[in-house]
């Protein structure tokens, strides 16, 4: 088996059967530009311990070198007989610098402390790519509100109309949970910021290599303090993968919103040409298929988070081939969220809100009901009692097919001697809504308090 990691102590190479089970070079080749960083930040450790002379390290450097270019302009490829990445490039540097200075890079280094550094590597680069791309929608959410700063919508709980609210307030609503998953991007990216490499297979080198060099080397602030914990570990991919489902399930309750607002029925937005799509058979329709991908691939996001969980929580200390299975999730919650936010940014950038309808509809369904009951309350009647009055108010209305904004002061004063025509300074939706000036609260100079701190985050 020419090129393999290992074999002489096998008599025969490993069975067809084995190879197509065990190969994982159609997934692991995107670490090849990692796993060829780590190998010269160990080369360097390998030279400043003396294991390689200042020439060596220099010749084997250049080859390192020629193969990040070979598999950057593809010209590197892993072969079939390859099982892994790691195997590919040694065979590949070989090849460039001869068996005898390529057969060195080995010395006190495992696939199994290299994998766990790779994929680290791997995650703090595309979390930064993750970032960048949710604080791009968090922008376009930003813009939206500004442009909208004043408009009124109906508020909702169990998506039946309950209190008028800004649309800059909620669509604030929406970006707050993704500055969080900011936060957790960086939390977890300092959680992520220790080097495996220089743990051998499990129970550390006994060469005297620095693997504080080699984590500098890589980007990594440390060295992990336990090597078997360091080789075994893989709580940093499942809590990568937690954010990035997080994100998706973000990303799936304003898809759901958007959603449900380009419905006819309700008709408060509508999608730009070039952020929907239309049918095959009918011709009138203009779906808001970005909104529905986020949200169906938030399933896979959930499923990525749950299949690695389930693979990692009956492994014994300390590498065990199952860790393999880490790769093809985790890649997938990379590459899906790389797609899914440009896209959803550009459809938020570009919705068209008609806030002439969400207007129109605000005081529908006695949406006003609780400012009046707040009303009574600041003239000193206890909240059962003015909960009691406004109920009623809401009934009478009802009887008669008018809404809480059309009551004259005869019907008022029916209904409760308490209710005087001053209550109509908040039954119209701007009164419900300015009077909401408590923090965090819809009223305007609140909303916009609001938006300068969501920018300053
Ligand atoms: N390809 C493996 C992985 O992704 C790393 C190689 C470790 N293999 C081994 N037999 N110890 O985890």
């Amino acid at each position: 088996n020419e090129g393999a990691l290992w074999g002489a102590r096998f008599a025969s190479g490993p069975s067809p059967e084995l190879a197509a089970l065990s190969v994982s070079t159609h997934f692991d080749w995107v670490l090849a530009p990692y796993d060829i960083a780590g190998s010269h930040a160990h080369a360097k450790a390998l030279a400043a311990a003396g294991y390689l002379t200042a020439d060596e390290e220099q010749r084997m450097s250049a080859g390192l070198d020629r193969l990040r270019e070979a598999v950057r302009d593809g010209t590197l490829r892993p072969r079939p007989n390859d099982e892994d990445v790691h195997g590919a490039l040694e065979a590949a540097l070989i090849a460039a610098v001869g068996p005898e200075l390529g057969g060195k890079l080995r010395a006190g280094r495992s696939r199994n402390d290299q994998i766990a550094t790779l994929v680290r590597m791997y995650l703090v680069d595309h979390a930064a790519v993750i970032a960048r791309d949710v604080l791009r929608l968090i922008d376009a959410i930003v813009a939206q509100a500004e442009a909208h700063a004043d408009a009124i919508m109906p508020g909702r709980t169990h998506l039946q109309h309950a209190q008028p609210v800004l649309l800059a307030h909620h669509l604030q609503a929406h970006a707050w949970p993704l500055v969080r998953d900011l936060e957790r991007l960086r939390d977890w990216r300092a959680r992520a910021d220790a080097s495996p490499y220089g743990s051998g297979a499990l129970a550390g080198s006994t060469l005297g290599l620095d693997p504080a060099l080699v984590a500098r080397e890589v980007g990594l602030g440390r060295p992990t303090e336990n090597s078997i914990d360091g080789t075994a570990a893989r709580d940093v991919v499942a809590e990568f993968a937690y954010v990035a489902a997080q994100i998706g399930v973000d990303l799936s309750r304003f898809a759901e919103d958007i959603i449900v607002w380009n419905t006819r029925e309700f008709s408060y937005v509508t999608l730009d040409d070039g952020f929907s799509t239309g049918s095959s058979i009918m011709p009138q329709k203009k779906n808001p298929d970005i909104a529905e991908l986020a949200r169906g691939k938030t399933g896979r996001l959930i499923g990525n988070l749950t299949g690695l969980l389930t693979m990692l929580k009956g492994l014994p200390l300390a590498y065990n081939r199952d860790l393999q299975e880490d790769k093809e999730p985790i890649f997938d919650s990379v590459q899906t969220l790389e797609v899914v936010l440009p896209a959803f940014a550009g459809m938020v950038a570009t919705l068209r809100f008609d806030t002439e309808r969400m207007r129109e509809l605000a005081p529908a369904g006695f949406s006003l009901a609780t400012d009046v009951a707040e009303w009574l309350v600041r003239r000193g009647i206890p909240f059962r009692d003015a909960h009691e009055i406004s109920g009623a108010l809401v009934r009478a209305c009802e009887e008669r097919g008018i809404g809480l904004e059309d009551v004259d002061d005869a019907l008022l004063t029916a209904v409760s001697p308490h209710l005087g025509p001053e209550v109509r300074s908040v039954l119209t939706v701007e009164g419900s809504v300015a009077s909401r000036s408590g923090v965090g609260g819809t009223a305007r100079g609140r909303v916009d308090e609001q938006r300068a701190e969501l920018v300053s985050r």
